[in-house]
């Protein structure tokens, strides 16, 4: 199972307060914002630098700054738009697509009905993102429409994946790194990870 679990202390406590079931929509949001921040910490982790000479008050030197990569994210309508502002925090130059795929209830198979991606898209490095990955039809179906639109570097960055799911991204796309805060049990007959957050959507919303 390739997939990275970012275990830090703060991303495993607030993780925990968002799972409650008593946490409300305005905790939630404000939660998973916080941890989309720190996820985006570790996953640009590689980002490459180069160096340009500086001047201080004391001295001139050579010192490090991005090298100017493109980064575009892509949240998955509507739970991913969730994650959104706390990503654009940490890289507030990146392009914002959206793919808009909703799961079944009966068949929990992906349905897409939106996709508007940055033009210069296979350019950039997509981090795409969306807290759940549960049967890893929703990533998939999302990752394909983004290999049509021409992206050729991609991450998948959730909070909470199921090893059915995992399987299933790596299986279809295993050029795609996956980040998750956690790896939970399975799923269960409807098709939730099991223990999970519930509906992530509805208690970003509070339409349920
Ligand atoms: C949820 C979640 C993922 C998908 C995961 O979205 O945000 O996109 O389910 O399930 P899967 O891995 O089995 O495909 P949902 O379909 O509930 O839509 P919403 O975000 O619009 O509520
Ligand atoms: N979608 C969710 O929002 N939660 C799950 O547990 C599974 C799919």
């Amino acid at each position: 199972m390739q997939v990275k679990v970012i275990d830090h202390p703060l991303i495993q406590h607030k993780l925990t307060l968002i799972r409650d079931i008593r946490t409300g929509t305005k905790d939630f949001r404000e939660l998973l914002e916080e941890i989309a921040m720190l996820m985006a910490y570790e996953l640009t982790r590689d980002l490459p630098l180069e160096e340009i000479e500086v001047e201080t008050p004391v001295a001139k030197c050579r010192a490090k700054v991005l090298a100017g990569k493109k980064i575009s994210v892509v949240p998955i309508l509507r739970a991913g738009l969730g994650m959104v502002s706390g990503v654009l925090q940490l890289i507030p130059a990146a392009k914002v697509g959206h793919i808009g795929v909703y799961r079944d209830p009966q068949t929990l198979k992906p349905v897409e009905y939106y996709c508007k991606l940055p033009p210069d898209v296979c350019e950039r490095e997509v981090i795409v993102i969306d807290p759940m990955l549960a049967t890893g039809g929703s990533s998939v179906a999302a990752i394909d429409m983004l290999k049509r639109g021409g992206a050729k570097q991609i991450k998948l960055m959730c909070l909470v994946a199921a090893p059915e799911g995992v399987k299933v991204v790596n299986d279809a796309h295993p050029d795609v790194e996956i980040y998750t805060a956690a790896v939970d049990e399975c799923l269960n007959d409807h098709g939730y990870i099991v223990p999970g957050l519930g509906d992530a959507g509805d208690r970003i919303f509070g339409t349920k």
